[in-house]
């Protein structure tokens, strides 16, 4: 299936885990841009949710269309499937925020109904499953990331349900991918590697400080700037020009195209034994976490799964978030604004106080670090943030 030869054989371990067969890709994001290319024109109005990453949001405008800003639910930060206005939609991304995973057998059947392309992005999800099957298999294509999963720093799958797609989608792969040259393919091997021996060495906190001092750590805030002039004037090219974006499309991720080598792929590959080897650990921390006072209910009432991150809803979250890092804890994976405040180019959502109250309170805890954060957010006095719904929202 695959252009890059080594890439069959990560191809074959990510089918054998989610049965059906997939691209490798340098990044989700890129898998993302691809199905979206593939499968919508120019226009098509895409429904996302406000609390994704900013990645999801950039490249659906690359592929030149036209973000909707789904409803969210206060349970979980995910779609609220009931309160879709289903209006003039031509697609729907997943977002299974943190791994928890969205309604997506409803979503599954209202978009067959409707003539809906669903696609799963499960880019926060590649061990949550729902009803046995693996996230990511429920659109008409999804996508995975390892850059999350094993912490690989790069790497992703795009699978479709429709084999007979993959052939097209691998050559626009091929056509898209940027050459990296050997520094690049060796320093995106090193960088995961020295990360993960900061964090098993404890050496988090000078590290931070040193990048920060360094000005390594290119924003501060939650998002990276929008610069949405400039945005704007790069959106302008029919078809979109992919360099001009470039800014918006490496969030985290320099080389979010680029073609990777036999390194790097077998750096890929020994991850998934990590992921494998993590997993009881993981659901272990998520039981520990949904018990805690400030867990979502969203992840209170489901059956634990190992999840990419569970989601803690906090009072004065960023001052939290301030004193955990002063001791050496550095959360991630918050997305504040909400897409729509985010950027003026992006309409209002129906939900948009729900989702305020969502980014604006919301700490993501890893589970492997599941007792040391209990043990800290107790320690700090950190109270649960008051729920924002009122009685007739609330559930029975
Ligand atoms: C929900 C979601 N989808 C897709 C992506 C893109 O993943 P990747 O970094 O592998 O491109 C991200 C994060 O960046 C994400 O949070």
């Amino acid at each position: 299936m695959s252009g890059q030869n080594g890439s069959r054989e990560l191809e074959a371990a990510m089918r054998d885990r989610i049965g059906q067969e997939c691209l490798h890709v340098p990044s989700a994001r890129f898998g993302l841009l691809l199905a979206l290319r593939h499968w919508f024109e120019r226009g098509d109005r895409v429904l996302i949710s406000p609390t994704n990453c900013e990645t999801v949001l950039f490249v659906v405008l690359a592929a030149g269309l036209e973000p909707v800003m789904a409803p969210v639910s206060w349970r979980d930060g995910n779609i609220d499937v009931p309160n879709i206005d289903w209006n003039g939609l031509a697609g729907v991304v997943t977002t299974h925020l943190y791994g928890q995973p969205d309604r997506v057998t409803e979503l599954r059947a209202e978009c067959d109904r409707r003539g809906v392309i669903l696609l799963d992005d499960a880019a926060h999800a590649m061990q949550t499953t729902v009803g046995g099957r693996a996230a990511g298999t429920f659109g008409t294509a999804g996508v995975f990331s390892l850059a999350k999963h094993g912490r690989a720093m790069s790497g992703g799958f795009l699978t479709a349900r429709d084999p007979a797609a993959l052939p097209e989608l691998a050559r626009a792969r091929d056509e898209s991918l940027l050459p990296g040259g050997a520094r690049a393919q060796l320093l995106g091997t090193l960088r995961p590697v020295l990360r993960e021996t900061i964090y098993r060495t404890g050496l988090v906190r000078p590290m931070w400080h040193a990048l920060k001092a360094l000005g390594l750590v290119q924003w501060t805030g939650h998002r990276c700037p929008p610069r949405e002039k400039e945005l704007r004037a790069a959106l302008a090219g029919d078809p979109v020009d992919l360099r001009a974006l470039d800014h918006w499309l490496r969030i985290d991720l320099d080389d979010w195209r680029m073609r990777q080598g036999p390194l790097l792929r077998r750096y890929q590959r020994s991850r998934f034994r990590v992921i494998d080897r993590e997993r009881g650990r993981r659901v272990a921390g998520v039981e520990l976490l949904r018990t805690l006072p400030w867990a979502a209910e969203g992840v209170r009432d489901a059956a634990p799964q190992p999840l990419l991150r569970v989601p803690l809803l906090v009072e004065n979250r960023d001052e939290v978030v301030a004193r955990l890092e002063s001791r050496g804890v550095v959360p991630g994976f918050i997305y504040d604004p909400p897409l729509d405040d985010y950027l003026e180019l992006v309409p209002e959502g129906p939900s948009s106080e729900i989702a305020r109250w969502w980014t604006g309170h919301v700490l993501p805890v890893d589970p492997l670090r599941a007792a040391r954060m209990a043990g800290l957010l107790t320690e700090l006095d950190v109270r649960p943030a008051p729920r924002p719904f009122t009685a007739s929202q609330q559930p029975a």
